[in-house]
């Protein structure tokens, strides 16, 4: 038996230690190279972006993954949890937001693939406080009962009346053919929205 037989490190091992420290060396210096941001990207996966939400500007840290949904909800300062998560896999409408004007699952976006758009949520309708007719006419109407649906719905409407606020029964059915109630209140959500677009046709 020879002494490099008996060490526990042999030649071949301590070389490959030797190059390991090397790397991390010259990784520890690459990363100290980096600004304190790039070195949280790097070590959490994450990057920031900006989201222009209801003419506001918000810096938001998220993954790839990250969905619009999930950063609206989890990452914006306030969180804006108008927006509903239920099924987060594009079936319900409840998380239904406008993205450049068109509604949109923001459940089935990536955030990242938001950072050129105007996105606008439920909380983004109302202005100084007060309610839009759709709003107005959904309490009327007591079209709710959980609410869960409810934000996905007033959005969903609100698309079909600001594009035509004549839109019939049938029109404004087919614009919320997206959107699930699962407490049953569709009659009174489409009374509602046929309220609410006679009172835009009043231009009150
Ligand atoms: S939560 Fe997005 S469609 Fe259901
Ligand atoms: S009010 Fe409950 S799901 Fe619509």
């Amino acid at each position: 038996m020879t002494l490099g037989d008996r060490s526990p490190v042999s030649r071949r091992s301590f070389l490959k230690g030797a190059g390991g420290v090397a790397a991390a060396g010259s990784a520890l210096g690459a990363a100290q190279a980096l600004s304190a941001s790039q070195q949280v990207e790097r070590l959490s996966g994450t990057t920031e972006i900006q989201l222009d939400i209801n003419g506001e500007k918000f810096k938001v840290r998220v993954e790839p993954r990250t969905s619009l949904l999930n950063a609206l909800r989890n990452h914006c300062e306030p969180p804006l949890t108008g927006t509903k998560i239920v099924c987060d896999r594009g079936s319900c409408g409840a998380c239904t937001v406008f993205v450049n004007k068109q509604p949109v699952y923001s459940c089935m976006l990536l955030a990242v693939d938001c950072t050129e758009k105007k996105i606008t949520t439920v909380e983004g309708l109302a202005v100084g406080g007060k309610l839009t007719h759709v709003q107005e006419e959904f309490v009327a109407h007591d079209a709710l009962m959980c609410g869960f649906c409810t934000p996905g719905f007033v959005m969903s409407v609100t698309a079909c009346l600001e594009k035509n606020p004549k839109a019939t029964r049938e029109e404004i059915q087919s614009a919320c053919s997206g959107n699930l109630c699962r407490c049953g209140t569709y009659p009174r959500i489409f009374e509602a929205a046929l309220a609410a677009g006679k009172k835009l046709q009043g231009g009150r």
